[in-house]
């Protein structure tokens, strides 16, 4: 038996869908009823696969599913192994009535989510995120896609899913410095957007840390209330889902430097959070004492606070010209207006972020 605790619905018209948020769900909830056609292939990867593959397949009575399990990992999130899912489409010949299922962390839901905006010019997928961090923040608002290696998902669509299904017992294996990059998006929606949600994650986050089941479904719940809201409004980053990006111009940089997979994308949003919140306190919009109740809770949440040792401020400068939200050549960054409240600004000073990419780097210190 399964326990729904929360059902939330991403409100985009005829495109509107479902998150379910619940305890045994896999292997339990039927999401037959999601699928038009008869045909299903599940996306997973060689970590995940012998967790919760066949809890998966059950979740598809009456519907001939088959699968295919990817190498693991941010360093394969690139074309050659989004290759292997239209290998297997096509080997099974899998029709255009397909429907994909991305089984896994934020890796496999980006790729198996692009391939399906791609395959016979698309086909529908399903979205069941067994990371914290896909749990709360890569499994809602369909973007999709894969790295280049010039740059962090650079090749993708917006294509979103037809239902997401959490089951948050899956977060119960999750090794400590995953569960850490999760609440780095989970800290990341308190920012910029609910002062409240801050305060409770202040009071909650040892628990969270130490998988607290209670915690975890309501911190869930409420960063994907909160992803939901945004995505409802500005599916395609026209303005206020770009604020979704607090800390990841800085940590995207820091990604793609460190060579992806050795810094986890939550724990370079972690770091790069700091740094912005940094600059805020720099531009005026927060306080110092602000800035150190931020930097206090990404700490508690396990997360790293400098960026890595050899990096300089030219790195930074270098590897952020091409981010996704710049606009003709101007450096376009997240900050805080207030804590809770964020904006997209295109003129930070100079001189500030100097000032801030020198007091992080810390050869240039
Ligand atoms: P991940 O997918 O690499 O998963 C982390 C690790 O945990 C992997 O080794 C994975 O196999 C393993 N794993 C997954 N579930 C597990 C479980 N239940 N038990 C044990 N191990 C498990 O990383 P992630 O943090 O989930 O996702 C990061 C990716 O998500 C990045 O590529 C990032 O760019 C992307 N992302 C996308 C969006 C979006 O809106 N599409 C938003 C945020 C991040
Ligand atoms: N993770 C940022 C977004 O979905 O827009």
């Amino acid at each position: 038996m399964y326990n729904l605790l929360h059902e939330l619905n991403v409100s985009l018209g005829d495109r509107s869908y479902p998150i379910m948020i619940g305890e045994g769900m896999l292997g339990a909830y039927d999401l037959s009823g999601y699928v038009g056609g008869s045909q299903v292939m599940i996306v997973t990867n060689d970590v995940v696969g012998p967790l919760y593959l066949e809890q998966a397949r059950a979740c598809f009575p009456g519907k001939s599913v088959d699968t295919v399990v990817l190498p693991d990992g941010e360093k394969h999130k690139d074309w050659q192994t989004l290759n292997l899912i239209f290998d297997a489409l096509l080997e099974k010949r899998h029709t255009r009535k397909t429907t994909l299922v991305a089984l896994g962390g934020g890796v496999v839901g980006d790729m198996t989510g692009f391939a399906a905006a791609c395959y016979q010019r698309g086909v529908p997928f399903i979205q069941i995120p067994t990371t914290l961090l896909s749990q709360v923040d890569s499994s809602v608002g369909g973007k999709t896609g894969i790295n280049h290696p010039l740059g962090k998902n650079m090749v993708g669509a917006f294509h979103q899913p037809e239902a997401v299904l959490i089951d948050t017992d899956t977060l119960q294996t999750l090794p400590p410095r995953e569960v850490s990059a999760g609440l780095a998006e989970i800290i990341k929606y308190g920012l910029i957007r609910d002062k409240d949600f801050l305060g409770w994650l202040e009071l909650v986050i040892d628990k969270l840390v130490t998988l607290d089941r209670k915690a975890l479904a309501e911190a869930i719940f409420r960063s994907c209330a909160c992803k939901a809201d945004v995505v409802a409004q500005d599916e395609r980053e026209n303005g206020l889902r770009a604020t979704l990006n607090l800390g990841h111009t800085f940590g995207h940089a820091i990604e793609t430097y460190a060579g992806y997979g050795n810094w986890l994308h939550g724990e370079a949003v972690g770091t790069g959070m700091i740094m912005a919140a940094d600059l805020s306190a720099r531009e005026g919009s927060i306080t110092q004492a602000d800035y150190d109740r931020i930097l206090r809770l990404v700490n508690r949440a396990c997360l790293p606070d400098l960026p890595p040792a050899d990096m300089t401020a030219a790195d930074f400068m270098n590897l952020m010209a091409v981010d996704k939200k710049n606009v003709d050549g101007r450096l376009r960054l997240v900050l805080l207006r207030s804590v809770g409240d964020a904006v997209v600004t295109s003129d930070p000073s100079p001189e500030n972020l100097a000032a801030t990419l020198k007091s992080f780097c810390r050869h240039e210190r």
